[in-house]
């Protein structure tokens, strides 16, 4: 089965994983390149959309790509960068911009009300984020639309499907900015919407089935959204195949493995749970740099796995869950790889000695997406809507060196913050949440007893993909009653606080 598909052309704007996202709420399929590596195989796009980006066609760095093969040849949208590059190349002229241009706009003026700008009237709102502006319009180019300060917000091209628009359809805040992607591809480009969670299910299920014909597969579950899903794809393709291994690093949250162990067999699934706590807790012992521990975690993690997957016998392929973030190529626009801020930001290999065939099935699907899928195979709401919980669990919350008391008491502390936040209804509103046990005691007293005991800081997150982050504001009679109730409950807690930074600057874990 073959989708329509878009191709998104990135120039390494900050928004282009938004178009992408935004195209795919239009069920249709669309694929994220660099500028710079257009795929061969253009037969199969059906549009092209070009992405904003940091540069400046004035700049030194100006991204050139070579469009000779699509433009005039294909539905082509070109945004932000991409429009500047449209016209700068094509006898336009692009300049700085006298007023600022970033933020609130609003659409003053518009032509093509039945195709391009079909349900969209003057005074929509656009957001705006360009300090280039388009000053005078390619050949053959033909005005569109503008606003009170940018005159060419959007053109054409005369005699091709050429569109070419200032401001990002892409950002929520464009509020017509997704009827405008769906004129574009569904009026003008005739792309059709295929692309649903039903007929991704049916798709990749055969595709599994085809590749993996016989053979065994295994895969370590670790209770969170992605590897669930995976593991129900594959069960359906291959059923008893599909060998699922589920590791305790004793990092889990309280009861969350015998939990989640209960709801993977419930599910139907050829599970394994493997109880290796005392195994991670000794190769942590003594270390509180908190790279060496998540390296410690990593190297017992595979060995674990690996004794367990020569436990099953011919087993060819390991499957992960990778997702669409992890594998988008990223367009650096100074060239050079970014930095590595933690380890897990690296997206790491397969060890040399487990000598696997990998199948990755959600390796097209964002995280929203992964739900969907999820949803449509009916599986269980509460485990589909898991906050994130990074790998290295609990060992990257308490902060310094790691011991089983230690871990009790992040245990207790995390189950009453996180059960309140489900009693009070706000479990859903809030992306990831948890307790962080921090090195230091701090005086208290209790009844008529001086205290000298731990501080435990309470974290929770609003974001979309964990790459920004806000702190959540909760209500204080919230914080008010789970503080007491950590303070009452758990021995060896006498202070509580809650954290107020946003990423960036601060990181959503502490360590
Ligand atoms: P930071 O702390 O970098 O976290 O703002 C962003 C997201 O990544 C998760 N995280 C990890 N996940 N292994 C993982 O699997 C790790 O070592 C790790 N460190 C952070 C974090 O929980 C948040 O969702």
């Amino acid at each position: 089965m073959q989708h329509n598909n878009v191709l998104i052309l990135d120039f390494g704007s900050q928004y282009t994983q938004l178009i992408a996202r935004r195209v795919r709420e239009l069920n249709i399929y669309c694929e994220i390149h660099p500028y710079n590596k257009i795929p061969k195989n253009l037969e199969i796009y059906k549009a092209v959309i070009l992405s904003g980006s940091p540069n400046s066609v004035r700049g030194e760095a100006v991204l050139h790509p070579d469009l000779k093969h699509i433009r005039g040849k294909k539905p082509l949208l070109a945004v932000c960068y991409g429009a500047q590059y449209l016209a700068h190349f094509s006898g336009g002229e692009v300049a700085p911009s006298n007023t600022r241009e970033y933020g609130r706009a609003n659409l003053s003026y518009i032509k093509e009300k039945e195709d391009f700008f079909y349900n969209i009237y003057t005074g929509s709102q656009v957001w705006m984020s360009h300090s280039d502006t388009i000053k005078h319009l390619p050949e053959n180019g033909v005005l569109l639309a503008s606003t009170e300060d940018v005159e060419n917000a959007a053109f054409k091209i005369e005699g091709e499907q050429t569109y070419a628009i200032q401001f990002h359809p892409e950002v929520y805040h464009s509020k017509d900015g997704k009827q405008l992607l769906e004129n574009f591809l569904v009026q003008i480009a005739k792309v059709e919407q295929d692309w649903t969670p039903q007929s991704f299910v049916e798709e990749t299920v055969e595709n599994l089935q085809e590749k993996l014909g016989n053979d065994r597969v295994v895969l370590g579950l670790s209770g969170g959204v992605d590897s669930s899903v995976a593991a129900m794809l594959l069960h359906k393709a291959i059923g008893k195949n599909l060998y699922c291994i589920f590791v305790n690093n004793g990092l889990l949250r309280k009861n969350e493995y015998q939990d989640v162990l209960d709801q993977y067999q419930h599910m139907g699934l050829n599970v394994k749970g493997v109880d290796a706590s005392a195994r991670f807790l000794d190769a942590l012992a003594g270390l509180s740099d908190p790279e060496e521990k998540r390296k410690a975690i990593g190297r017992v993690f595979i060995e674990v796995f690996d004794d367990e997957a020569h436990e099953i016998s011919d087993v060819k392929w390991l499957a992960q869950g990778t997702i669409y973030p992890d594998v988008i190529e990223s367009v650096s626009a100074t060239g050079g790889p970014s930095a590595t801020i933690k380890s897990h930001h690296n997206v790491g290999g397969l060890p040399d000695f487990m000598k696997l065939k990998i199948v990755e099935p959600l390796k097209a699907l964002f995280k929203d997406e992964v739900r969907r899928v999820g949803a449509s195979m009916d599986m269980d709401k509460n485990l589909l809507g898991r906050h994130p919980f990074p790998g290295p669990g609990l060992a990257i919350r308490i902060l310094g060196d790691i011991t089983a008391e230690k871990v009790r008491i992040l245990q207790e502390v995390d189950a009453v913050f996180i059960g309140n936040l489900k009693k009070w209804n706000l479990y859903d509103s809030v992306w990831q949440a948890g307790a962080i046990l921090l090195p230091v005691n701090s005086v208290g007293v209790m009844g008529d007893e001086r205290t000298y005991e731990k501080c435990v800081a309470l974290r929770a997150v609003e974001s979309t993909d964990g790459m920004t982050a806000d702190w959540v504001n909760l209500p204080y009679e919230f914080l008010q009653k789970t503080s007491n109730e950590i303070i009452n409950k758990v021995k060896g807690v006498n202070r509580v606080v809650y954290d107020i930074s946003s990423k960036p600057p601060a990181t959503i874990e502490w360590e």
